[in-house]
């Protein structure tokens, strides 16, 4: 018997970041889209206790030791039900590796609704929620899915409507970058000035309604992206090569390196990747579409 989760990357339409807090972390207005990138994690149990293993491109690169976020879901859920977690996850893997696409966050996510499944805990959803806010900061999103807008570290969601499919195409870089490491640039690049309290804007959050590609275009930012830029200034390379060939908007997805552009249409988008994939200025692309549905168990 094993259950398996598949579950969505995400891009961050909107990133507003506010000034460092006493424990380390900032606060957010962090407007989440799910896009068509996933993982699956597979649940299976094992004998010889707990156990990850991952397949995928990038699977060298993934950590299969208890710091890996789907390891400590399942030991996390072990815990608060009183029992052994004594189970083989294993990650089928498409979400790049440490590229600000939440790959990390969405295996969390997937092993603790496929140990929830295989172990038959009853955890309401509140419980698994509080579990995954417990495990990182995007993890409750990975959940979650469809958008949302994540304020506190992120994790405190409230789902948002959205009217419509947007389409994107996203460019992997050659190297990762970390999620500390950029937001430790963020606070030497704020320095003497204020940060203003991070707030959604509304004009955002209108165009997710309305579904219109247009207006989400216009408003759409990231304020780690100079943070992003200035620890892989090459970045900027990969961004003008999309906006070149016609993307509505460019942006580092998230702390990045990931980059992401968004089309007016599925036409566009290919166009837009085949020039991205053309301009040699990153490792590679991919088209894929939001909102996607969150860690769902197949
Ligand atoms: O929550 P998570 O473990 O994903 O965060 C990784 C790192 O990103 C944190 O250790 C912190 O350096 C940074 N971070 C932050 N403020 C947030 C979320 C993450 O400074 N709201």
């Amino acid at each position: 018997m094993s259950v398996t989760v598949r579950v969505p990357a995400k891009v961050n339409v909107q990133l507003a970041v506010g000034a460092a807090r006493p424990d380390g972390f900032h606060d957010l207005a962090n407007v989440f889209l799910a896009v068509g990138l996933h993982d699956e994690v597979t649940a299976t149990p094992s004998a010889g206790g707990l156990r990850v293993t991952c397949a995928g491109p990038d699977a060298a690169e993934v950590p299969l030791d208890r710091t890996n976020l789907a390891a400590r879901a399942a030991l996390a859920l072990a815990e608060r039900y009183g029992r052994d977690a004594d189970v083989h996850l294993h990650i089928a893997k498409d979400i790049p590796v440490a590229g600000g696409m939440a790959g990390g966050s969405a295996d969390g996510a997937g092993a603790l609704l496929a140990c929830d499944a295989l172990w038959g805990t009853g955890a309401s959803r509140r419980e698994l929620l509080d579990i995954c806010a417990g495990l990182g900061s995007d993890v409750p999103f990975a959940l979650v899915g469809g958008a949302a807008l994540g304020i506190g570290r992120g994790e405190r969601l409230t789902e948002l409507e959205v009217g419509g499919t947007f389409h994107w195409v996203f460019a992997m870089a050659r190297r990762g970058l970390s999620t500390p490491a950029v937001f430790r640039e963020f606070d030497r690049l704020a320095e003497g000035r204020d940060v203003p309290a991070p707030v959604a804007s509304q004009d955002l959050l209108d165009a997710l309604a309305k579904g219109d590609p247009e207006a989400l275009a216009a408003t759409v930012s990231n304020d780690l992206q100079p943070a992003a830029l200035s620890l892989f200034p090459e970045l900027a390379d990969t961004l003008a090569a999309g906006r070149g060939a016609g993307a509505l908007a460019a942006l580092v997805s998230g702390s990045g390196p990931t980059t992401a552009f968004l089309a007016r249409d599925t036409e566009t988008a290919e166009v837009i990747a085949g020039a991205l994939r053309a301009s040699g200025t990153c490792r590679a692309v991919r088209v894929a579409s939001g909102p996607m549905p969150g860690a769902t168990v197949l």
